[in-house]
Order: C-alpha cells, then structure tokens, then sequence
C-alpha cells in the first residue's frame, strides 16, 4: 500500500467552456501531479451557477471523483436534484438542515480512504450555521473512516480561512479556500500537519472580472444596479493545489498551488 495519498484540487471551474478545458488537460494533469483522487470546485461551472447534471457527468467522465460547490450552487434550480441524487456532488455542509444534498464523503481510492468535507463561511456572506462547530463534528464522523481529510472552505473573508485553517490544524490533511477566484501566494504546512492555501483560484476566462464578461462587471459597479452577468472568453487558465498527505497520520507532506493556461480544448494537451 501507498505510504501516502495524493490529491489534487481545481479550483471554481466558471462556464461550460472552462468545463471542456479542464475535462481536456484532466488526464495529463494527474498523470502529471501523480494523483490518487482528483477533487473540482463547480459551484460556477453553468453560466456561473452551480452544475447542472450535463456539467457534473462531463467532469466525472473525465475523472473528476468529487464536486464541490458553494453559495451559487442555489441559484441554478437544476444542481438541487443533482445534490439530492449523487453523493459525490457536495455542497457546504453548515446549510441549515432540510436542503439538499451533503457536505461530506469518504471515497475509496488506490492509496487509501479519503474524506472530504466542504463548509461555508460567514463573512460577508449568508448568515448560515458555524463553520468551526459543524467542521469539528464532521471531522470526528470522518474519522472513524479516513485519516486523510480535505476541507474545502468556501469563504469571501481571508481572516475566516485562515481561522477556520488553525482550528482544524492536525485534525485534517488540508484546509483548501475557495470562492474568490483570486489565487493566493500562502500555500504552506501549518505547525500541526495541516496543509493551507487561502484560496486555490479560478479555472476559467483570465480576460476578465473573476471570470465574467469585463463590461458587465464595470457596469455593476459604475451604475450601482444589476446587469445580467455574462462569461468571459480570453485567458483560459486552470488553477488549483496538490497535497501529498501521509496515509497513516494524514499529516500533509506538501502542498503545492499552480496556474496553468489552457490548451484549446480541440486539441490534445501537450
Ligand atoms: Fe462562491
């Protein structure tokens, strides 16, 4: 058996036309990362709203093993029969209860059982349960099956991230920050064995505002009322991190982010 797992995380896929590019260099990329299971945020993956069942079969075909998603996963009426029905589609778990879908899955890979969870932060954004306290009873569910566990935190505020990072310390293999879509440069190991990015960053159009249309985003501000947003095309690149975390203690041994432009999705990547 493999001494230790590695996983690698792509970060919010926006638009259809970024879900082609990453289901195009999916293959090379974990050929490339050695990866034992393969995460993908796609809470943005239609028209900017959460996947519909077309996006989430494109991507798992192309070996994507779990999705996540976030606070946009609502307004795309068609992810809500998706969350109900596969349970490898996940949307943060600290929802108030009596919405569809889970926020938590173990998925047996090669190299061992992994975890992975997804949470939401409070800052700035919908004033849903705690975070830090749903995080620490789904931790202890977790693992009672997987030393590994992969936290995908959706969250607008650094601080939280950060916080909600140092109060899993060692009890995860890796808190990977979402929902940005701007890439930091903090990647590191914190002192108790948990991997930390405050966020991975977008897969989409780079020509852009955080992958919509410039224009319309400058409107939205210029104007202060709303404009119908729309994808940008320009720039492909896809983002993300890879952790290599210890099999037995599911203490991390590296992380890595990278940020990486897109092939067109016509032709075979490199
Ligand atoms: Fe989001």
């Amino acid at each position: 058996m493999n001494s230790s797992i590695r996983v690698l995380f792509i970060g919010d896929i926006v638009g259809m036309p970024a879900v082609e590019r990453v289901c195009a260099m999916l293959g090379s990329l974990r050929e490339q990362y050695r990866c034992d299971l393969v995460v993908a945020n796609a809470e943005n993956a239609w028209e900017g709203k959460g996947p519909s069942k077309r996006e989430a079969e494109l991507l798992f075909a192309a070996g994507v093993d779990v999705i996540t998603t976030g606070n946009h996963v609502w307004e795309n009426w068609k992810s809500r029969p998706l969350l109900a029905s596969n349970p490898r589609v996940l949307r943060p778990l600290n929802y108030p209860p009596g919405n569809p879908g889970g926020g938590m899955v173990i998925v047996e890979t090669i190299a061992g059982a992994v975890g992975v969870l997804q949470l939401q932060g409070r800052v700035y954004m919908p004033p849903i349960d705690c975070p830090f306290r749903t995080a620490s009873r789904a931790v202890e569910q977790l693992h009672e099956r997987a030393h590994v566990i992969i936290v995908d935190f959706h969250a607008e505020a650094t601080a939280e991230k950060i916080a909600l990072a140092r109060f899993l310390d060692g009890k995860v293999s890796a808190v990977l920050g979402t929902h940005t879509h701007v890439q930091t440069n903090d990647a590191r190991i914190l002192p108790n064995g948990t991997a930390f990015v405050t966020d991975v960053g977008m897969s989409g159009a780079f020509d852009s505002v955080i992958g919509m249309a410039t224009e319309v985003a400058l409107r939205r501000f210029l104007y202060q009322t709303a404009h119908k947003y729309e994808l940008a095309h320009g720039d492909w690149r896809i983002s993300g991190a890879v952790v290599e975390a210890d099999t037995e203690s599911g203490r991390a041994r590296t992380i890595e982010t990278f940020c990486l432009p897109c092939p067109e999705p016509n032709r075979t990547p490199a």
